[in-house]
């Protein structure tokens, strides 16, 4: 017999969680307010794109396990643990706008009536369940003090690779000042942390549990992400270097990464990073970190060098071509990673708008963008020939695998230039040149070897071991 879960929110983060909390046997209602959404969800599909996850709300739907409501008052009589889920996006001024998360602790309050463990699962400034506990006491008055408890729980979610990285995590991050709260959160999540996950396939080790403070898990996972920014921001210095003095970047970083103290992960040079979430949450912290006086220079560098990869890129092909006035740029991949349909912050992006500022004409393809509203001018592709038809030079934006199997003579030919511009170093320079192309990488420092330890790729994790459905 499961908990009585609530998930306030069902887009990228609160599917996630209703669908897998619902799978390991939790009794699961997602609230949505959006109608369009709301039918999505009801028929058995996200609203967006996530490998498992449309398998595991069928699912939860079919066994009576998971379903979605608008009604608010439903699902807080129906439940005794909520998860707070809605977005908390960057507001003008680099700090998070939490408008979202005021609407639903007041709905929450107003709806509170038997206990209720609160969780705050969206990245929220710190300092954010403190203040979300003050606003339902001062609500409610001092009798209302009993009837909730506050949890932080941070979630680590890549998109992506979301349903394994929720249902076989690194770790999971429970913190309160609350021992009662404390204890029934990791009571909802005791499958995970156990690993007894139906369907699931392979022995996997228990899941470690770190039980802190309120303030301490909202920084968790901060500091999470502001580290794994600034590691990729890191191996892009250190490649402008390299390109300087001829060393290749992706022997450098496989040297560093057989350290165990460095790890290869999160050390794969070019482009920089994108998304929702890594700007997002540099942003929120240096606000933070502003308002108490402080000047965090290591996360301020980390943003200034991720911002300089795309300018740079943009500088480079003026250098190659001469003139972008123009210049006619196949950019392949337009999302801000693989996997994904997500423009939100996409480098790729960032450089075609570039490119027409300046004025390039591009032609794009992506496998999964069908459509660029924010860069009209983007020419959109079915294929990657057809988008290089013409070209006087291609950028390899995003690294999609199946870009490594595009017939590179094809390509070639059907090119009015020679320049491919491979700003994820995916390929391997003497394939591309055989090809009859001139390479071009970032921090290959003119290497003429492939790529080296490309395994340390992000891939999903355990993306070999799929979560059956029961
Ligand atoms: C990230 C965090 O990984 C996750 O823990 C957090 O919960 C949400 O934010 P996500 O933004 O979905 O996840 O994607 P991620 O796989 O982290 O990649 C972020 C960006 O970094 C992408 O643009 C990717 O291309 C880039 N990247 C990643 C690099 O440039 N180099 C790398 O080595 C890894």
């Amino acid at each position: 017999m499961g908990e009585r879960v609530a998930v306030i929110g069902s887009g990228y983060v609160g599917s996630v969680v209703a669908a897998c909390l619902a799978h390991v046997g939790h009794d699961v209602v997602g609230v949505e307010s959006n109608p369009e959404k709301l039918a999505t969800l009801r028929s058995g599909a996200a609203p967006f794109h996530e490998p498992g996850l449309d398998n595991l709300i069928t699912s939860g739907l079919a066994h009576r396990k998971l379903r979605f409501t608008d009604d608010f008052c439903d699902a807080m009589d129906s439940s005794d643990v909520v998860f707070v889920c809605v977005g908390t996006p960057p507001g003008p001024d680099g700090d998070a706008d939490t408008t979202a998360i005021r609407g639903v602790t007041v709905a929450i309050a107003q709806n509170l009536r038997h206990y209720h463990v609160i969780i705050t699962k969206s990245t929220v400034p710190i300092g954010t369940g403190f203040w979300l506990g003050s606003l339902i006491e001062d609500i409610l008055g001092p009798a209302g003090r009993d009837r909730f408890g506050v949890v932080s729980n941070p979630e680590f979610l890549r998109e992506g690779s979301a349903v394994q990285d929720f249902l076989h995590p690194d770790r999971v991050v429970l913190g309160s000042d609350d021992p009662k709260a404390q204890e029934i959160a990791a009571t909802v999540y005791r499958p995970i942390l156990e690993q007894r996950i139906p369907g699931d396939i392979g022995k996997r080790d228990v899941v470690p549990l770190l039980q802190t403070k309120l303030t301490t898990a909202e920084m968790v996972k901060y500091a999470s992400n502001a580290f794994l920014a600034t590691k990729i921001s890191f191996a892009n210095e250190i490649a402008r270097l390299c390109d300087f003095v001829g060393a290749d970047i992706t022997e450098v970083t496989a040297g560093m990464g057989l350290d165990t103290r460095i790890g290869g992960r999160f050390l794969d040079a070019g482009l920089g990073w994108g998304g929702s979430c890594f700007g997002k949450d540099l942003s929120a912290l240096i606000t933070t970190a502003n308002e108490y006086g402080y000047r965090p220079r290591i996360l301020e560098g980390a943003v200034s060098v991720n911002e300089s990869q795309r300018k740079y890129v943009v500088d480079q092909l003026l250098g190659h071509l001469k003139t972008l006035r123009g210049a006619k740029v196949c950019i392949l991949g337009l999302a801000f990673k693989p996997h994904t349909d997500d423009l939100r912050d996409s480098p790729a992006l960032d450089v075609a708008a570039r490119l027409i500022g300046k004025g390039a004409f591009v032609a794009a393809y992506d496998p999964m963008v069908t459509a660029v509203p924010d860069v009209p001018d983007i020419r959109l592709m079915p294929d990657a020939i057809r988008a290089a038809t013409g070209a006087d030079a291609i950028v390899l934006a995003t690294d999609w695998p199946q870009f490594l199997t595009v017939r590179l003579t094809e390509l070639r030919r059907s090119m009015r230039g020679d320049l491919f511009f491979d700003s994820r170093n995916n390929f391997d320079p003497i394939l591309v040149e055989q090809a009859g192309f001139r390479y071009v990488g970032i921090g290959r420092g003119g290497a003429t070897t492939p790529p080296r330890v490309i395994a340390h790729r992000e891939q999903p994790r355990n993306a070999d071991q799929g979560v059956g459905v029961r």
